[in-house]
């Protein structure tokens, strides 16, 4: 337990809103809603469980007032308020506020649309033809619209970077009349505020690097800033009886000082804007990072990328210019930072965005002293789930997007419980186990506790994952749960228990290629626990997760790196956000990428190996090399189970499922314990 929170719980009135404290859910996109982007079941499910965790202010993501091809919410039809009421009323039951964050997308919306229908129409006149045993227009039918569907594209991919230019006045003018008119439904629908997207369309129009416009709408900051806010006006013409706040993003600078993103302001024109702003009759200023290179890991950057809450310098100067709140929003991911931020007056309002979905309870729990699960900002279940156009899960957190159907459900009498492994997926087991109300013994064989976890977090920028196994170490104690180091569990262990859950993890396989038994084969396990230390030229057998991960590690203690991937593609699966971190790590120590190649052999001289060319013709290949690490996936450990009599569960990389896959780990684990 650490010290309740004082300044987060505090109340503050934002216009016409009284928020009950300082913890808000800034604008994310779920995936939740509904194929029309009206708020379903499951969207309804997952912001109650936020508001029921406590948190005073949610602000729905991208909603769109326009029926867009796009997967984001949308209040673009009177027919769509009732459920927008339906989100309202639940928020409010737990006595939460809700805004929507309107957003118009930097394409022609009706133009796209209109080449979509062209497109469909035409298939529908294929499959008509083709009915009527018509080949000849079924075919021509086909690919007309294959055509018109790639011209749809071509455009979309155009207007993404050009529609700030080239949009007209009056198209302008339809999209903020748009804008304004889903303002009015909202008040209907009873939600409480509407968050300006200040990024988006709205974000390319104010900045100087991407607005190329020369008419009153371009050139000067005063023209840049124009059509913001009039769609402020609009919408609060429309909109009387809401709360209206600004997302305001800001180009801040990478650590290498290039400016980073594009559609926004910099600095000083941002706190400049900010007094505009609240002239407009703004209610609150979110200051955030702006975006526009088509990287999501600009505004939201993965774990080790950016400093915690990188753009607060900007927020307190904002908040020293104007008297209308403040929001913080970017890595914060503790109770302890946000509470320092308001303690420090930095800003009034702290944003925790991927940190709720990981625990919805930080407000709960800020009250308590309970400590938070925090984020790994390791971006897979939330910002890759968005960008593979599924919803958000957060690896961490199990019942995450499944919020209506999955929680810890009641233990069912008196039972003892033995965890076999202290790997994150025996500590999720050990935990869910004692919420029931269990009695749980965490076996581990090994003097710490976080299993692969630990080597996860050796490489470069990877040391916040270890966040993940502090979470545990801090609330088990509190959930009276007895953790062994050092015992390996015996069977007597397991047979103590009314039934046992086995973590016991995996363990890395070699290549059984000739010379593999050599010495100057190592393992990529060795290597990131440290256990052997290697100097010189190197080559990394595997260029998935761990092998990139490994040669990032070995570049970090002066290594020359090559390495040899089977598929056509190094870090296959990484993060998009984390990818181009890896690549430019790689381009300035020269890293060999040797794709389409398959190890055949190690040599005294390095290891040798086929190439697949273009052409399909198989080339041999030699990298000269000292040592050889072997970063080529990993296998199940066994649990000998001879003489067991209780009910055994296996979880996590031991039972089969994906290994090495910290989302696999949580939920087996989680589901396994709610199972007993
Ligand atoms: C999955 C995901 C979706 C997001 N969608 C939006 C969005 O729709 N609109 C927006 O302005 N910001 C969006 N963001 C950015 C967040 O509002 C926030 O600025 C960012 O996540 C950094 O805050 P955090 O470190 O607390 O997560 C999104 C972030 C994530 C992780
Ligand atoms: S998936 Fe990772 S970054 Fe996303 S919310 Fe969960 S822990 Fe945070």
């Amino acid at each position: 337990m650490t010290a309740p929170a004082s300044k987060l719980l505090q109340p503050i009135t934002v216009g016409p809103l009284e928020l009950k404290n300082r913890i808000m859910f800034p604008p994310l996109t779920t995936g939740y809603e509904e194929r029309d982007g009206s708020i379903g079941e499951r969207s309804l499910a997952f912001y109650e469980r936020l508001a029921r965790g406590g948190v005073s202010y949610i602000v729905i993501g991208d909603v769109a007032p326009v029926m867009t091809a796009s997967p984001t919410p949308k209040l673009a039809t009177d027919a769509q308020i009732p459920t927008f009421k339906a989100l309202a009323d639940t928020v409010h039951k737990h006595g939460a506020k809700v805004a929507l964050q309107l957003f118009h997308p930097e394409y022609d919306v009706p133009g796209v649309g209109r080449m979509v229908m062209g497109s469909m129409a035409a298939a529908k006149a294929a499959q008509e033809a083709k009915a009527a045993g018509d080949e000849e227009t079924f075919a021509a039918k086909m690919a007309e619209s294959n055509e018109i569907r790639k011209q749809a594209y071509a455009k979309l991919h155009h207007d993404m970077q050009h529609f700030v230019n080239e949009a007209s006045v009056e198209q302008l003018t339809q999209i903020k009349e748009a804008i304004a008119a889903s303002a009015a439904r909202a008040q209907q629908a009873g939600i409480d505020a509407i968050e300006v997207h200040g990024d988006r369309l709205v974000g390319s129009l104010c900045s100087a690097i991407l607005n190329k416009r020369t008419d009153e709408y371009g050139g000067s900051f005063e023209n840049r800033v124009r059509y913001a806010l009039e769609v402020v006006a609009a919408i609060k013409e429309a909109a009387p009886q809401l709360m209206v706040e600004y997302k305001l993003p800001v180009i801040m600078e990478n650590p290498d000082g290039t400016p980073r993103g594009k559609g926004g302001l910099q600095p000083d024109e941002a706190c400049e804007f900010a007094k505009l702003l609240e002239g407009a009759g703004i209610d609150m200023i979110q200051v955030a990072q702006a975006n526009h290179t088509g990287n999501m890991g600009d505004t939201i950057p993965p774990m080790g990328a950016m400093p915690y809450n990188w753009t607060l310098p900007v927020a307190e100067r904002v908040k020293a210019l104007v008297s209308v709140p403040v929001a913080t929003v970017g890595r914060v991911v503790s109770v302890e930072a946000g509470e320092k931020i308001l303690e420090d007056g930095s800003a009034d309002i702290v944003a925790y965005g991927r940190s709720l979905m990981c625990d919805p309870d930080i407000a709960l729990k800020a009250a308590t002293g309970e400590p938070i699960r925090e984020c790994l900002n390791c971006n897979k279940g939330c910002v890759d789930a968005i960008q593979n156009r599924q919803y958000i899960s957060c690896v961490l957190n199990a019942e995450n997007g499944d919020e209506a159907t999955i929680a810890i459900k009641p233990g069912e009498g008196d039972k003892k419980i033995a965890v076999v492994g202290g790997g994150i997926a025996g500590l999720e087991a050990a935990r869910v186990a004692a919420k029931r109300g269990y009695d749980v013994t965490v076996y581990e064989a090994s003097d710490h506790l976080g299993g692969q976890i630990v080597l996860a977090a050796a490489p470069p920028r990877k040391d916040e994952i270890m966040r993940s196994v502090e979470y545990y170490e801090k609330i088990l104690p509190g959930l009276g749960v007895k953790v062994e180091l050092n015992h390996a569990a015996s069977p007597a262990d397991l047979n103590a228990a009314d039934a046992a859950i086995v973590a016991v993890g995996a363990h890395d396989v070699v290549i059984p290629v000739p010379g593999a038994d050599s010495d100057k084969v190592v393992s990529s396990w060795d290597v990131l626990a440290g256990k052997v230390e290697l100097t010189g030229r190197v080559a990394v057998i595997g260029g998935g997760l761990v092998g990139t991960e490994t040669a990032e590690y070995l570049l970090q203690h002066g290594c020359e790196v090559a390495i040899v991937e089977m598929l056509d593609k190094i870090a296959a699966g990484e993060s998009e956000t984390i990818l181009p971190l890896i690549m430019s790590d790689f381009a300035e120590h020269n890293v060999e990428q040797h794709v389409k190649t398959r190890l055949t052999a190690i040599t005294d001289e390095g290891v040798e190996a086929i190439r697949t060319t273009e052409d399909g013709a198989e080339e041999p290949v030699k990298i000269a090399c000292d040592y050889v690490v072997m970063a080529v996936g990993s296998k199940a450990n066994a649990f000998d189970l001879d003489g067991v009599t209780v009910p055994v569960t296996c979880v996590g990389d031991c039972s089969g499922e994906r290994t090495a896959d910290i989302a696999s780990a949580i939920r087996t684990a989680y589901h396994a314990a709610n199972e007993l």
